[in-house]
């Protein structure tokens, strides 16, 4: 009888076969297509106690009871269709894990049907791609304690691991780890975003070549911008084609694709009412890129007129890296209070700073920022604004974004995401938004009503008497 199985075996299943083998477990795995199946037993299996099954009955009757597998399939029908395959085999009491990028309200749907038949299911967001799930994934397990209980001390075994702890958590209720999943992605793409708008300053405006920004990433990965998307993105900017010797980022076409979870994100927000501009521009800028044809023939049709001042290479590299800094605080402070917002809506019981505690580690946006992000946040204080070191954080670096975006407007840069983070900034830090006048708009062609500021109740104009 093995310990734990899994489905779904290509690459992501493969290194979290691997990895929860080599710490002492044995597993039973599985694949739709037995070739994958016997391909990695032949070719990366080596010690490890994982023996493959080619039919869902005998997979299931391998395992010791009650069950507990691991599915790594497609988001989507494949996940529903897996399940339908292996519920004739199961019993009460037994666990189905999906580690996929599921959309939360599957995995609040699936949990209930499967309640409904006495079997245990986590939503658990694994991050850290190929590398991570071999080497240990940040894990953000959501669903029953009960559920989470029986598996607990295999995640803790496979997480990674920092100075805080393992990178593994009980999240909370039904989908709460897909969800967190859900927004660790959208953050991802925002900060994917703002590091890419930063090159572009760098390389149209300060005109360095890639080597050069390589070497700047670099410096920056070294001090407070440390993070996983940094490093990879210096050693992005320094790589060779080995076909043309140039350097290979040059080569790739901008069309930047999808597979939905930022895009969720965004929904998520404006269905849920809270503002996460950074995130949302985020899946914008990649949207945008996608109309490649249209952009190339618009560019031949505008004139552009461009600055001819002479900047200091330095101070403008040392501006971009605080933008970068403000825009990447920015984007995680939006996910947050998403989350935290989330966790009251659909009473998941999160709680926050573990969250963040989870993604120093294994994870796409593990970043040495989080350890502040860390001090700052609490229950109440879920919007990472609202605190004087985070006041103070951004205020340090306002006047760089402020340079560094109307630099980038003068050369005709879009900025989304730093622009967003700018504007939320400002929007969440003003006192007096032009909201009245919408509101007056509202009531002119609606009789929709406004409030006023220097009396209590309901008010409506017949605006048209004037
Ligand atoms: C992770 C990544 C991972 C995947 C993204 C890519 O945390 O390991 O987020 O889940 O690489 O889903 O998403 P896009 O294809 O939408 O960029």
């Amino acid at each position: 009888m093995n310990n734990i199985g899994l489905i779904g075996l290509a690459v992501m299943g493969q290194n979290l076969a691997l990895n929860i083998a080599r710490k002492g477990y044995s597993l039973s795995g599985y694949n739709r297509s037995h070739e994958t199946t016997e391909k990695f037993i032949k070719e990366k299996v080596k010690d490890e106690k994982i023996y493959p099954y080619y039919d869902i009955k005998s997979f299931v009757e391998s395992l010791e009871k009650p069950r507990k597998i691991i599915l790594m399939v497609k988001a989507g029908k494949p996940v529903d269709d897996v399940i339908h395959e292996l519920l004739p085999y199961l019993d009460e009491g037994d666990l189905i894990i999906d580690g996929g990028n599921s959309y939360f309200k599957d995995t609040d749907r699936r949990i209930k049907v499967l309640k409904d038949k006495g079997i245990h299911y986590l939503g658990m967001g694994v991050s850290g791609g190929e590398f991570g799930a071999l080497n240990g994934p940040s894990l953000m397990p959501g669903g029953t304690k009960e559920a989470y209980e029986m598996v607990r001390e295999l995640l803790l075994k496979i997480a990674a691991k920092t100075d805080s702890g393992e990178c593994c958590t009980y999240v909370g209720n039904d989908s709460a780890g897909h969800f967190v999943k859900m927004v660790h992605n959208g953050i991802e793409y925002a900060i994917m975003q703002s590091i890419s708008e930063v090159y572009d300053v760098m390389r149209k405006v300060l005109k360095l070549t890639s080597e050069e920004i390589g070497d700047i990433f670099e410096k920056w990965n070294n001090g407070e911008l440390n993070s996983f998307l940094m490093e990879i993105s210096y050693k992005i900017m320094k790589h060779k084609d080995d076909k043309t010797g140039k350097p290979l980022v040059e080569l790739i076409l901008d069309e930047a694709e999808q597979k939905g979870t930022g895009k969720w994100t965004a929904e998520t927000s404006l269905d849920l009412g809270i503002p996460t501009p950074s995130l949302n521009l985020a899946v914008v800028g990649r949207t945008l890129s996608f109309f490649k044809d249209d952009r190339v023939r618009l560019s031949k049709m505008v004139n552009r007129n461009y600055p001819e001042n002479a900047l200091n290479k330095d101070d403008v590299v040392e501006d971009l890296k605080n933008a970068l800094l403000f825009s990447v605080f920015s984007s995680f402070s939006q996910g947050m209070w998403l989350i935290s917002e989330a966790s009251k809506v659909y009473g998941y019981g999160i709680d926050l700073k573990e969250v963040l505690r989870i993604w120093k580690g294994g994870c796409i946006i593990r970043a040495r920022l989080l350890d502040f992000l860390m001090e700052i946040i609490s229950e109440d204080n879920a919007n990472l604004l609202l605190d004087a070191k985070s006041v103070k954080f951004l205020e340090e670096k306002i006047d760089a974004v402020k340079k560094v975006t109307k630099l980038a407007k003068d050369n005709y840069i879009p900025m989304l995401t730093v622009n967003a983070s700018l504007d939320y900034f400002y929007s969440m830090s003003e006192e007096n938004l032009p909201a009245n006048l919408i509101q007056g708009q509202r009531d002119y062609f609606g009789a929709h009503t406004y409030k006023r500021i220097d009396m209590d109740g309901i008010f409506h104009t017949e605006w048209q008497q004037d």
